[in-house]
């Protein structure tokens, strides 16, 4: 086993079998399922409907017979109808405001803040954290999971939380000089906009005293990694998680290998299906990630459909937790462009290739008569200049033919010409709506 890069001490799961792991999940599991059962009216019907029994569950493969629960099952139940505790017993409320419609809702109980609690503070040790770290938060606070969650595993991990928010870019560059943060916790690309701070200050982003910094609540590419890592002078790890099951802290990659967020799971049973089939796909086959909460009161999700691509690999730095590799697209990023699929990570692939351009893009998807276009709207790098970024623009629309096979127009705009995100960035700009 690699060294540890934290000095923290670690759970005792974390060093268990993958038996000892499995024997837990499924004593979890047929709780889990019992539990939804008995006590969401929703989840009951789903299972008489489908002629399922928790009961039945013998073994970890019988969860492949229990019926899927999906986005649209939170939104016809909107706002607390999927809850298995009576209010008395909610001790939070978080919610994410998809792109249309009402928003997710989901609740905690005060034990379900402690195991999310858990898990954070699990995924900020296996980012690298040393004892006496400072963390920095920049994932917004309020009604989504990123900031709370990120604060509550600072201190239950024993450091310190600065909990600053999203926005405020000149303030976050002051607060990191003054503060001297170690670890920053922020979406990757929220992250560029504050390296451009730090540049636009006359600072250099790789002289801060941070050291780690754990990105995630929106894909990025391992180019994107290494831009951030060079750029902020920084080791860069993967988070990953989902309202729906808990928030932030599902999955985590561990510092040591870097290798794809390692899944908690004792907390979350992964599976992967074939997005349009529903059958379950062996480890290492590319498919949409299902995920079955094994403690959650407040909320259970059974074989919940994340719309995430991704697939299952073996345990590394936690040998008997399995991981899943990095999650670069979702069914619903996924760009039809004249009978081509395209995903903004693609392109954010492309596009890193370039010095003279910046990793801040929008994928803009219009209608011409019958047929949709595609235009990459992207920034030249900061000391480069739309003219200078010329030959690149050449280039990347080559290589979008050759290694995507679509056609994109590419619109090199000044520095700041892209619409900065305090939070997740919006990739894709539709317009074939209007
Ligand atoms: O984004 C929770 C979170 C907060 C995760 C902070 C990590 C850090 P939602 O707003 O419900 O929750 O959005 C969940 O975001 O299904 C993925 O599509 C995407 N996502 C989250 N983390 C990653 C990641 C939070 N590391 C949705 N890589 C998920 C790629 C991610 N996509």
């Amino acid at each position: 086993m690699s060294t540890r890069l934290t000095d923290l001490p670690l759970d005792p799961i974390e060093t268990a079998s993958r038996a000892e792991l499995q024997a837990l999940q499924l004593e979890r599991l047929k709780w889990s399922l019992h539990h939804a059962y008995a006590n969401s009216p929703v989840y009951r019907r789903k299972f008489d409907e489908a002629g399922v029994h928790p009961d039945q569950l013998q073994s970890l493969a019988d969860l492949s017979r229990f019926p899927f629960t999906s986005k649209q099952d939170l939104r016809d139940n909107y706002p607390f109808g999927m809850f298995a505790v009576p209010q008395e017993r909610v001790a939070r409320i978080h919610a994410s405001s998809g792109t249309t419609g009402k928003p997710t809702v989901v609740g905690y109980t005060l034990q379900d803040i402690d195991n999310w609690a858990t898990v954070m503070a699990r995924s900020i040790r296996a980012s690298g954290a040393r004892r006496g770290d400072k963390v920095h938060i920049s994932y917004g606070y309020g009604l989504f999971t990123g900031g709370l969650g990120a604060h509550y595993g600072v201190e239950k991990a024993g450091l310190t939380a600065i909990p600053f928010g999203g926005g405020q870019t000149e303030r976050q560059v002051q607060l990191i000089q003054d503060f001297k943060p170690e670890v920053i916790m922020v979406t990757p690309s929220y992250m560029l906009a504050i390296a451009d701070e730090f540049e636009r200050q006359g600072i250099d982003p790789a002289s801060t005293s941070l050291r780690v910094g754990i990105f995630g609540a929106e894909p990025w590419t391992p180019e994107m990694r290494l831009a951030i890592e060079k750029r902020m002078g920084i080791s860069a790890v993967d988070i990953y998680g989902l309202s729906e099951v808990m928030g932030p802290g599902v999955a985590n990659e561990c510092a040591e290998t870097k290798d794809g967020p390692t899944i908690w799971e004792d907390h979350f049973y992964p599976e992967i299906i074939d997005p349009d089939t529903g059958a379950v796909l062996p480890d290492g086959e590319f498919g949409e990630l299902v995920f079955t909460s094994l403690t959650k009161q407040a909320m259970p999700v059974v074989r919940y459909r994340t719309r995430d691509l991704t697939r299952l690999l073996p345990g590394t730095a936690r040998a008997a937790f399995r991981r899943m590799e990095k999650v670069t697209g979702r069914t619903d990023d996924m760009m039809i462009v004249r009978g081509v699929n395209v995903f903004p990570s693609q392109i954010e692939e492309l596009i890193l290739r370039h010095a003279e351009l910046a990793p801040h893009y929008q994928c803009v998807l219009a209608r011409e008569g019958h047929l949709d276009t595609l235009t990459v709207r992207v920034e030249c790098a900061h000391g480069s200049d739309t003219a200078l970024a010329h030959p690149a623009r050449e280039r990347l629309a080559h290589e979008i033919k050759s290694y995507i096979g679509v056609t994109a127009g590419i619109e090199v705009l000044p520095e700041g010409g892209i619409e900065r995100s305090v939070g997740k960035a919006k990739r894709i700009v539709d317009q074939r709506r209007r």
